[in-house]
């Protein structure tokens, strides 16, 4: 396990480009009913949404030349973009340059609101919560908070990618390691395993959970938050063909080619994983999660707005590998379908939500 936290991400060294073929051959991607790129492309959009920086964003990534010895900063690139390097069997979908971090940092705004101001819903007795340990952490702002709030813990964070800050509270410590493979802390070691948006990263849920429980300590929580990628809508305007819509299907298709998938919220992956590995007194939050303002409720219109400020930081980097890997689109081609999510998102006939849920449960004393 290195430690991650003393050096910079920012000097990356890109490996170069490859081109390997797509997972999905265009008749595979129409027969589980995704539109092809040219779709997306030769449908027109309004000047606002033609303009997206992408192309700019890609030459700035590409310029960084600085050499690093470690494999861990040898970041990999599909189309301009960089990923983590080679750990363990990972094969991360979401980008770990600046662009993406800023979109990630909001994200984390956005699922404590998601959480109604707090950072888990677990029921812990947090003056006797000692170790606490955060999987899958990105940029670390929650493990930051939850040792800011709560000094006498101490809190780790551990990720496949050195994206965490340097200055960060006397009481997180940040750790690379790929969470599908065997943990290595000792059984019993911690109070709190928290596991948040891990869609699309774990191989096998049961053993994750299993892994939680080892490491848990006898009357600790586990606790796990995420979301569905399929946007439904109540009032039937989010149409089957339109960007949002194919969303879900494309996440879906793109996580059983990585063997990873997206659809934990729709297989019900959390409570069976909790279930399985024996936890007890399990427990759920399902809360909608709108797209944008529209929603009557203040609440959940709060949550859309901060969604969509996460996604509109950097909706390219969330498919530039899903839609690169899996359906060899170009960077223009994912564009393309980017720009017409946007455009359905800004209509205000439009009403996509996902939903999404937190689940916790305690391991028996
Ligand atoms: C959607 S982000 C969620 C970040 C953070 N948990 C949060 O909620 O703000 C998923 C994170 O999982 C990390 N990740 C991907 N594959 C992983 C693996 N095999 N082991 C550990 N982390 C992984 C990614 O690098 C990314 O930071």
């Amino acid at each position: 396990m290195d430690s991650s936290s003393s050096q910079s991400p920012k000097a990356a060294s890109p490996t170069p480009t490859t081109a390997p073929a797509p997972l999905l051959s265009a008749e595979a991607a129409a027969a589980v009913g995704i539109l092809p790129a040219s779709h997306w492309a030769d449908q027109p959009l309004p000047e606002e949404h033609a303009d997206d920086d992408t192309a700019s964003t890609i030459g700035s990534v590409l310029s960084s030349t600085a050499s690093l010895s470690s494999t861990i900063f040898q970041y990999r690139t599909h189309h301009g973009r960089t990923y983590h390097g080679d750990i363990g069997n990972a094969e991360g979908w979401e980008p770990n340059d600046q662009r993406h971090l800023e979109s990630m940092d909001i994200a984390h705004h956005c699922y404590t609101v998601c959480a109604g101001g707090k950072l888990f819903l677990s029921p812990l007795d947090t003056k006797k919560v000692q170790k606490v340990v955060d999987i899958g952490t990105g940029t670390g702002l929650w493990a930051i908070d939850f040792a800011d709030e709560f000094p006498h813990a101490e809190v780790i964070g551990t990720d496949i990618t050195p994206i965490q800050p340097s200055w960060v509270p006397p009481n997180v410590q940040f750790e690379l390691e790929d969470c599908n493979q065997e943990w290595t802390w000792a059984e019993n070691t911690f109070d709190f395993v928290h596991l948040r948006m891990l869609i699309g990263v774990v191989e096998d849920w049961h053993a994750l959970f299993r892994q939680a429980y080892r490491t848990c300590k006898p009357g600790g929580y586990v606790e796990s938050f995420l979301c569905s990628c399929h946007f439904v809508s109540d009032d039937g305007s989010v149409k089957p063909g339109t960007a949002l819509d194919q969303w879900g299907n494309v996440c879906s298709q793109g996580g059983k080619a990585f063997g990873r998938t997206f659809d934990v919220y729709e297989e019900d992956l959390q409570r069976k994983g909790m279930e399985a590995a024996g936890f007890v007194d399990i427990d759920f939050k399902d809360i909608v999660v709108p797209i944008g303002v529209w929603h009557s409720d203040k609440d959940a219109a709060e949550r859309g707005l901060w969604w969509k400020m996460v996604l509109e930081m950097d909706l390219e980097g969330y498919f530039n590998y899903i839609c690169h890997s899996l359906l060899g689109w170009k960077p223009e081609e994912t564009q393309a379908f980017c720009a017409h999510a946007k455009k359905e998102w800004n209509d205000p006939n439009i009403h996509g939500y996902v939903m999404a849920r937190f689940a916790w449960g305690r391991k028996p004393e």
